[in-house]
Order: structure tokens, then sequence, then C-alpha cells
């Protein structure tokens, strides 16, 4: 079927995963059009093979051989698709390069999303775990997408409510894992836009470089230096940005942790309970900077593993299951990986 011309069988996914592991898929096919997607759908043997989609590669941690139909989502096009009195509504396809969609939609003139600037990954890959930085998550942008489902065959539309978002979570990390593929995302850009600043290092490095009214670009720039300052840049450095979750824990316990930590680092939730700084926990836990074989935990930020060289997924599950371990010793707190493991 012409569609599916271009399948392959046993191919290296080093250079799709941030983290640069040494995958090798049974089955891989790019996807450039959502015929393709039906056209696997329809295929006897290819339907009940197992899927792997793929995006930026930028939260995933892999075995080495994936015996699956890796999808990677290369569908591109980016345009504002309608406005009205409040928003301007824009929509990206689902392969296009996060970052420099956040950037053209500045160059457009259309803030909102700059708080979210260089987060590694694709359009497509963003409301699956609900990105999120610097006060701002996906899902206050967002307006709703479009998915092909597996099940059914159909092109659904899905808003905010039916994405189920949370933190680092939404219903594509759950009963959609694999089932839905995302084929474009539409966000709502504020037209009456206000800088959103209740980052403490936001506001400071913006004093700093003396900006007193500050432009959408301004807090982009401001966000792209402090992501730089404590983020390995995956191009050089494999990894896959946080690797645990913020755990969130009562008021009882975070006190508890308080009394004999009086250091800890914590934030009140609109719920009551408090986030805790895995960061913090992991520092605290004596890895910051070290290493477990080919595997280590970032120097400037100890909520990011990074690949060493040539590690496998076996290495970084191994070294999460030690933090987790001792952060568990430590501080009687479950530590919840971030990434999806394959
Ligand atoms: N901290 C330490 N030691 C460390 C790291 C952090 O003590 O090695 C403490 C510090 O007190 C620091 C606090 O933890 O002030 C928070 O650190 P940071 O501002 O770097 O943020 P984070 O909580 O570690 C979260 C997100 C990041 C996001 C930043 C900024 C999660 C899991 N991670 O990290 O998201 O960029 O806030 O909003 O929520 C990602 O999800 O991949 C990611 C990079």
């Amino acid at each position: 079927m012409s569609t599916l011309n271009t399948l392959s069988h046993d191919v290296s996914l080093q250079k799709l995963n941030t983290f640069g592991i040494d995958a090798r898929a049974t089955l891989f096919l790019p996807i450039v059009d959502v015929a393709q997607l039906r056209a696997v759908r329809d295929d006897v043997s290819l339907s009940t093979t197992p899927r792997l989609i793929v995006g930026g590669g930028s939260n995933l941690v892999l075995s080495d051989h994936i015996d699956a139909l890796v999808l990677h989502m290369c569908l591109r096009g980016k345009a504002l698709t309608a406005e009205d009195e409040d928003f301007y509504y824009v929509t990206a396809a689902a392969g296009e390069n996060w970052h420099a969609f956040v950037t053209w939609t500045l160059g457009q003139g259309w803030a909102g999303l700059e708080n979210l600037s260089l987060i590694p990954g694709t359009v497509g890959a963003a409301p699956i775990q609900n990105i999120g930085a610097y006060g701002v998550e996906i899902q206050d942008v967002f307006h709703r997408l479009e998915a092909f489902d597996f099940e059914t065959g159909d092109v659904v539309v899905m808003d905010k409510a039916d994405c189920a978002f949370a933190y680092r979570d939404s219903i594509f990390k759950q009963q959609y894992r694999d089932r839905r593929v995302i084929l474009n995302v539409t966000f709502a850009l504020p037209k009456r836009w206000m800088p959103k600043l209740a980052y403490a290092d936001v506001e400071k490095w913006l004093l700093q470089a003396g900006v007193q009214a500050p432009t959408a670009t301004d807090v982009s720039e401001a966000i792209i230096a402090i992501r730089q300052a404590k983020l390995p840049d995956p191009q050089v450095i494999g990894n896959a940005g946080s690797f645990f979750k913020n755990p969130v824990v009562t008021a009882a316990a975070r006190n508890d942790l308080q009394q004999r930590f009086p250091a800890l680092v914590s934030y009140l939730q609109p719920t009551g309970d408090y986030k805790l700084a895995a960061g913090w926990l992991i520092e605290q836990a004596g890895w910051k900077g070290r290493q477990l074989g080919t595997v280590g935990v970032y120097e400037k930020q100890a909520l990011v593993l990074v690949n060493r060289g040539n590690a496998t997924g076996a290495d970084v599950r191994a070294l999460a299951e030690r933090i987790r371990s001792d952060v568990k010793k430590q501080f009687a707190v479950e530590l919840e990986v971030e990434p999806n493991f394959y």
C-alpha cells in the first residue's frame, strides 16, 4: 500500500530520543499524513503490532530493543485559524518543534506561550504531559486538539476537559496511551495579555536586566537565559528534563518534615497540600553531581538525570531506583518518575 511504503525495519532510535539511548525499533514509520495512520489500522498485521508514538523523544526512556511499530510524528504546518474579541486561535501540527512554534507566535505578536520557551520536544507531545514551566502549564493556553483514534479509526476533537490535564499528566498518559495520536493542537492566546511573573527567578532576571514593563519577548528571553543556566542542552548532554515529579504531600507530612529539615523547600497548593522540590530532596540525599555507571545526576539541577556516555535504558532505571530508594529512606517520600518508559 503506497501510504505504508516508507515502513522500515530494524531502525536506530538514538537520534529520536533526547537521552541518546541507542535503542532499535523492529518497525518504523514516519507519519506525514493521517491516511498512513488509517492504513496501519487497516493492515491485518500492523494493526495488532504494539505501537510507540514518538514526537521529539524528549520525555522518553527506551529499552535497547523496541519490539513495536514506532510511529514518528512528522506532520507539519502552523497558522492562525480563528480569532474573536478575546483570543487568537493558533493551530500547529503535531510534528512542529515546540520552541520554534513559541518563537514564531511571539514574532507574529501573539503572546501567551513565552513562559514555555525552550522546552524540548514537539507540539504534539506537549499536551501528553501537560508541559509546564515558570508558572504556566499548557492547559492554561490550550483550546482544543485533534487526534486519531486507533480503536474507532476516527479523527476526534478534544477540548480541555476531555484531556484530563493534571500536573505533568493527561489522558494521553493514561487510558489513551498509544491509542489516540495527537494530530494538531489549537491554542487560545489572549488579546489582553499580562506577563506571568510569579516565579521569583524570572522577576529577578528582568530586574537585573533593567526591564521595567516586560513584553512577551522579554519574558521569553529571561526564561531562555534561566533554563540555559540550569538545564543541560539535550543536543550536548543527553537528558529527558526533570526525571521525577515534584511530590505532593499532606500539610501534616510537610510540617513534620519541616521540623526535621528546616531548609525543606515546599510550595502550598490550592488544595492545602504541599508540593516538595524533588531537586532539593535528591540533593540532600547526596546525589547531585554523582554518577552510577553511565548515568549521572546533573551538577546544576539534581532533578535531571544525564547520559554520561552509552547509557542504556536499564542503566537509567538503575540510577532512578537508587535515588528513589535513598530519598524514601531519608524523607519517607515516594518519588514518581516523569518520563514515559518503553
Ligand atoms: N532545588 C535544589 N537543588 C537542586 C534543584 C532544585 O535545592 O538541585 C530546589 C531549589 O530550592 C529550587 C527549587 O528546588 O529553588 C525549585 O527548582 P527549579 O526552579 O529548578 O524547579 P523544579 O521544581 O526543580 C520544575 C519543573 C521544571 C520547570 C521548573 C520551572 C517539574 C518536575 N519540573 O522544576 O520542568 O522547568 O520547575 O518551572 O515540575 C520538566 O518537567 O522537564 C521541567 C524541566
